[in-house]
This record gives C-alpha cells, sequence and structure tokens, in this order.
C-alpha cells in the first residue's frame, strides 16, 4: 500500500473512492464541503433522507455521484467528534478501505474531520491492507484487493509525513511480525525463524544465533528437552539494539514453538493446525526489535527468541523425564505439552545472567486456560513489580491491546511441587495459567519482570477489528513499542 499526503488544493480529479471519515453533528466544510457542492449537493441531501448519522461504524455508499470524478463516495461514521481517539480514527480508515478494497479502483482518498489525524488514518489503512496470501495461487483477480494506493488531505503535508514515519515503521514491523505467525511449520521451522530474524541486521540490530551445541554447553536441559524429539534443531536467537550508549538494557523474551504438537502429551487433531502460531509470542518480540531499530529508538533493548518444535518422536521426552534447567533447578516433565515454560525457563535465566537488564518481559502463547479466562480481547498480565505492570496497562489501553492482571499467589506454588525434582512443570488444571506463570518467576532471578500470556490474543478468526485482518494479529508489537516509546527512551 503507498501512502501519500496531499493538500485539498493540490487534489488532481481523477477516478477514485473518495472516503469521507464524519462525526455526528459534524457540517460539512474543507474538502467535504467542496465534494458537496461540486456535486450539486448529494452528500447533503444522503444525511437528510436517510439515517447516516455519522454514528461510529455506520457506512453511507454513494455510487457514481454526478459533478465529481471520484467513481464511489463513501461516508464513515466516527461517532462523537469530542471522544475520537487515535484507535477511533485508525477503525475508521480502516473501515473505509475495507468498504471499497475490492471495488476495482486503484486509489482511496480519505478525507478527515480534523487533518491532523491524517497519519494515525494512514496506519490504520496500512495494518488493514495487510494480506498473507503467499500461497494462493488461483485467487480470482476480482477477489484480490484493487486499491494500491491511500491519499490522505492534509493541510501540512510535510508535517504529516513526518508525524507518519515512526507510524510506517509500525506497520511494518507489525507486518513482519504477522507473517512470522501466518507461516506454516513446514516453511518456518526454528533455523528459519532464525534466519528471517538475522535479516533485521540490515535495520541495524546485532543479531546472534545459538545452536544446540552452545546451549548444551551453557545447560539449557529444558529449552533443549523440549525440542529433542524434532527433526529440525533449536535455536536461541538473541537480538540487541543499541540506541542509547552503555545504559542498562531492557529485555523482552519471546517464546518461539514454531510447532506444538504436545509431544508425547499429544494434543487432539481437532484444530492442531492452530499450533503453528505458538511462536506468536518470539514473533511479536522480534516485530519490537524491527521498530526500535527502523524508528532509530534511543534505548537499549535486548530481544530473546526461544525457538522450538514440540514433536513427539523415538527421541521425544517422556512425561517423567527430569531435565536440569541452566538455573540449576530441576524440572520433572509432567506433561510434555506445557513446553512453553520450559523454554522460557531457561531463555529468561539466560536473558538475566547475560545481560543484567532493568526488567524483562516475556510473551508467550502458554495457556489455553487464559483463553477460558479472558477470552479473545484481552491477553493475561502477570508481574512481580506494580510499576512495570502499571506502564504496561497503560501502553495497552493506548495502543487497544488489552491486557487483564492477574494474580502470582505464593500459596499456589505447591501446585508445582515435585516429589523428584525441584519442580513440576504443570499444577492442577483449575489456575493453570497462574501456576504456569508462578513457574516461570522461579527463573526471572529476582529482577523486575511481567509475563504476557498472548493465547488467546495471538489469532483471531474471525476478527472484528478492522485494523485486523482474520489470522495473526501480531499481538504485542504496537503494546510493546509504546511501553518503550512512553517510559524508557531518552
Ligand atoms: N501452546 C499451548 C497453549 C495454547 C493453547 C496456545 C491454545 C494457543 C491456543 C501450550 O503449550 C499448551 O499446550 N498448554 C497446555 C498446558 C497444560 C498441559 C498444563 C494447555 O493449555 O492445555
Ligand atoms: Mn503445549
Ligand atoms: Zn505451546
Amino acid at each position: 500500500m503507498d501512502i501519500e499526503f496531499v493538500t485539498a488544493s493540490a487534489v488532481v480529479s481523477e477516478k477514485c473512492v473518495e472516503a469521507l471519515v464524519v462525526v455526528e453533528g459534524a457540517v460539512l466544510a474543507g474538502r467535504a464541503g467542496q465534494l458537496d457542492g461540486l456535486s450539486g449537493g448529494a452528500i447533503t441531501r444522503a444525511l437528510a433522507a436517510g439515517r447516516f448519522t455519522g454514528a461510529k461504524d455506520q457506512v453511507l455508499d454513494l455510487q457514481a455521484p454526478v459533478g465529481i470524478d471520484a467513481a464511489r463516495l463513501v461516508l464513515i461514521g466516527a461517532g462523537k467528534a469530542d471522544g475520537l481517539s487515535d484507535i477511533g480514527v485508525e477503525h475508521a480508515a480502516a473501515q473505509a478501505y475495507g468498504a471499497v478494497k475490492t471495488s476495482g479502483l486503484a486509489t482511496l482518498r480519505l478525507v478527515l474531520p480534523d487533518t491532523l489525524r491524517a497519519p494515525r488514518a494512514a496506519l490504520g489503512v496500512r495494518l488493514a491492507a495487510y494480506r498473507f496470501d503467499r500461497y494462493k495461487t488461483k485467487e480470482p483477480q476480482e477477489k484480490k484487493p484493487s486499491i494500491t494506493r491511500t491519499q490522505v488531505v492534509v493541510d501540512d503535508v510535510d508535517a504529516a509525513l513526518a508525524a507518519f514515519a515512526p507510524l510506517a515503521a509500525l506497520a511494518d514491523a507489525v507486518a513482519f511480525a504477522r507473517d512470522l505467525v501466518s507461516e506454516p511449520a513446514n516453511i518456518l521451522y526454528p533455523a528459519e525463524f532464525a534466519r528471517r530474524a538475522k535479516a533485521l541486521e540490515s535495520l541495524g540490530l546485532e543479531v546472534e544465533i545459538l545452536g544446540e551445541a552452545e546451549m548444551s554447553r551453557l545447560g539449557m536441559g529444558a529449552l533443549l528437552g523440549v525440542g529433542q524429539g524434532s527433526r529440525r534443531d533449536s535455536q536461541l536467537v538473541v537480538i540487541q539494539w543499541k540506541g542509547a550508549g552503555k545504559a542498562k538494557p531492557i529485555a523482552f523474551v519471546g517464546k518461539g514453538v514454531c510447532f506444538d504438537t504436545g509431544g508425547i502429551s499429544i494434543k487432539p487433531a481437532e484444530g492442531m493446525e492452530d499450533m503453528k502460531w505458538d511462536m506468536g509470542g518470539a514473533a511479536a518480540v522480534a516485530g519490537l526489535m524491527h521498530v526500535l531499530a527502523a524508528r532509530k529508538a534511543k534505548v537499549n533493548v535486548v530481544g530473546i527468541l526461544g525457538l522450538v518444535e514440540n514433536m513427539p518422536d523415538g527421541n521425544a521426552q517422556r512425561p517423567g523425564d527430569i531435565v536440569t534447567t541452566m538455573s540449576g533447578q530441576t524440572v520433572e516433565v509432567i506433561n510434555t505439552d506445557a513446553e512453553g515454560r520450559l523454554v522460557l525457563a531457561d531463555a529468561l535465566w539466560y536473558c538475566q545472567d547475560r545481560f543484567k537488564p532493568r526488567f524483562m518481559v516475556d510473551l508467550a502463547t502458554l495457556t489455553g486456560a487464559i483463553i477460558v479466562a479472558l477470552g479473545n480481547d484481552f491477553a493475561g498480565l502477570f508481574s512481580n513489580n506494580d510499576e512495570l505492570a502499571a506502564n504496561l496497562l497503560d501502553a495497552a489501553t493506548s495502543e487497544d491491546e488489552m491486557l487483564w492482571r492477574l494474580p502470582l499467589p505464593p500459596k499456589y506454588e505447591k501446585g508445582l511441587e515435585s516429589l523428584a525434582a525441584d519442580l513440576k512443570n504443570t499444577g492442577p488444571r483449575p489456575g493453570g495459567s497462574i501456576t504456569a506463570a508462578l513457574f516461570i518467576q522461579k527463573f526471572v532471578g529476582g529482577l523486575p519482570w511481567a509475563h504476557l500470556d498472548i493465547a488467546s490474543t495471538a489469532w483471531k478468526k474471525p476478527s472484528s477489528v478492522p485494523t485486523i485482518p482474520d489470522g495473526a494479529t501480531g499481538f504485542g508489537v504496537r503494546l510493546l513499542n509504546r511501553l518503550v516509546a512512553e517510559n524508557y527512551e531518552g
């Protein structure tokens, strides 16, 4: 999608879609008034005649209005003017795109009630226009989106371009994360994920890849145990962005289970294909590093990806096996399907041991129980630090990637006691997301830490959010980018 900003006086009339974002009770001014005049009051008449009031989610579609060159004139309701948030602008713009994306026309021209919001509108269109169509070889032309260019009307083109630059970087990063999540596991296995992370070096990131031999030397028995049933080698990827000299880094760690069959504790066939997106946490961390580098953030950040494939095999780990983690703590593997916490145990320990970061945030599609608890519009937040938790909740609200904080009750640690080892990897079924978080907490070395269980939000089908097409959401990239920008830069 090409994005352009133009002033109303520089608009060249052409065959296109003209979309007006309308707030309730608004008078048609600027470009909107101009179009109304040219069309002999067509917009005024349409508004007067029907039930379109500018309320949120309303769409009014005028075909080929006389007097103007636009082949379609679409009005999108955005609700009350004073309550119009950045997210509201993104959604209205995304709805405009959605209404006409397969119209056969190539250009979408967007007119906003407040031209200062043009960069946000452009972000909304970029996010809505994401598609994962790499493997569709027979899609008929008329089903493919025809809109390839979006023009947003502004007063000051240079100011809009400057404000859009970091948002364009964000849209690129979200698309990068969505691609990783969407790729099937025969294409995106640990080494391929690591290669795609390595390619981020072109943005100025430092990327190291640790293979199984290196991880074995470091004593990562938990992570390696998960991957030992796979023909694909496990990988640990360490990405560094150095934007602030010698300052202590902050750190993000992602669960990257490229496919989760459950292992010997194998999952049922129904829906197992969903487990290709069990690397959504690692994708979000990779996406975060992408946007930080692309917008040259003034902060030092470490991103760690624990990449494995959880398979049943003659060499796979068994229920009852005891593994020794890099921290020295031993774990009895009761259920080989509770593998994400085993991966994170070694990735988090390695992170705090090597980098001594100010804090660590991990992201993981960790438990089915979080979906039961929160539904699909919230990810679970667990933290041992109220300030970090508050910063995450604020960022989540600003970016509409919602979090809900859940407790870490010490009493529930009883559920992880093993007869034979220091810990077992599963507790009782009730409170399953909580015991999973308590397990991970044993591997953060007492640092400020937060855990985001994104099993509920990494994938949306069907999606009801205009900026999120069905499938991979890229959840976490926006939220973490905002967290860093608002609290830890400069
Ligand atoms: N990757 C799954 C969690 C998951 C479930 C993610 C559904 C996305 C959608 C995780 O590895 C898992 O299998 N968790 C088990 C834990 C149980 C064995 C304690 C679960 O949630 O059933
Ligand atoms: Mn599992
Ligand atoms: Zn998993």
